[in-house]
């Protein structure tokens, strides 16, 4: 079994080889951003690239990005641990192009990596694309040979990605597995998409555009590529799982809240040991990052995240309201 460190390696070493710079994770406080509250995904640090404001010695990037999504245009914290996918604390792998590649390069990495390195089955794979982006419906079916009812066209802005009200943005292409049908849910796109049987492990941004805070949008003087797999996704289906809490990392966190509080992990506690889990990996690192509980803004956020929502008696963080 390919533990979650294993495929983390795996990816950064493919990009590596691609001619990708290894770039560290940058802290969850986004360093002189004050549009958002936590950084929420792999391109933050690199988002004056992707405007041209800022240059670097290399054009292509890859990294393994700590990320909190809870609060903001990206908030995934109502749905933690009741769903097989979310966490308001995950770890996004990305790689990156600051004006060098573009989609038709980025899509053959993603399959190459996604069904040779990983060894995913094709079968398995299906692909949304921004409704009026033929051109990415075209690669897909050159590259990976996906059949028109696998590339699903969305009109909204599930195709459409931005980091907040405003910075760098563009249509996507996400790449969803099919975790088969004894899961409830539909394909991307269909009513019943939120159920868990189809889950988005990859999204891959096409950089093209600037949004304002008036709402209008210019195009960025480069094309570029910016892309988010969640790890603890793609490491459920490459640990046999369906269900994130159950990979190795997360289980660990489960069977200490069980064992520290004499419950059973998958009794009928089994939600608050996930919420538990979740909420130390994101308090952990906020505080290992600086962000100290306090009675406002990004401290309040971690108060909440150490025991309002769990409702335990093992939040040891002073309550401060
Ligand atoms: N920035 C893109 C995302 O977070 C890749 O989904």
């Amino acid at each position: 079994m390919s533990s979650l460190n294993d495929i983390r390696s795996t990816f950064l070493d493919f990009y590596r080889r691609n001619g990708h710079e290894v770039v560290p994770s940058s802290p969850l406080v986004p360093r002189n951003d004050p549009t958002l509250m936590f950084v929420n995904s792999g391109m933050v640090q690199f988002k004056n690239l992707f405007t041209g404001v800022e240059k670097r010695d290399y054009t292509r990037a890859t990294s393994a990005q700590k990320c909190v999504r809870a609060g903001g245009k990206h908030n995934d914290l109502d749905n933690v641990g009741y769903t097989a996918r979310h966490h308001t604390f995950f770890e996004m792998l990305g790689n990156f192009s600051f004006g060098d590649y573009f989609k038709e390069q980025a899509i053959p990495y993603a399959w190459e990596l996604l069904t040779r390195e990983f060894g995913i089955d094709k079968d398995r794979l299906l692909v949304t694309v921004y409704h009026t982006d033929e051109q990415a419906a075209d690669i897909w079916k050159k590259v990976a040979g996906l059949p028109d009812d696998r590339i699903i066209r969305i009109a909204t802005n599930d195709n459409f990605w931005m980091m907040g009200p405003t910075g760098p943005c563009g249509p996507c292409t996400e790449i969803f597995y099919d975790h088969g049908d004894h899961i409830a849910g539909g394909p991307p796109g269909s009513p019943d998409e939120d159920g868990d049987r189809f889950i988005e492990i990859w999204n891959l941004v096409f950089m093209q555009n600037e949004r304002y805070e008036d709402g209008s949008m210019s195009d960025l003087a480069m094309q570029s590529i910016d892309t988010g797999m969640g790890l603890e996704r793609v490491g459920a289906l490459l640990q046999g799982k369906h269900d994130n809490y159950d990979t190795d990392t997360m289980r660990a966190l489960i069977e200490a809240s069980a064992h520290a509080t004499s419950q059973d992990p998958d009794g009928p506690g089994n939600v608050h040991h996930r919420v538990i889990a979740d909420h130390l990996r994101s308090t952990s690192f906020l505080i290992a990052d600086g962000v100290m509980p306090s009675s406002d803004g990004r401290g309040y956020v971690c108060v909440g995240l150490c025991g309002a929502r769990c409702g335990t008696h093992i939040c040891w963080v002073p309550k401060t309201r």
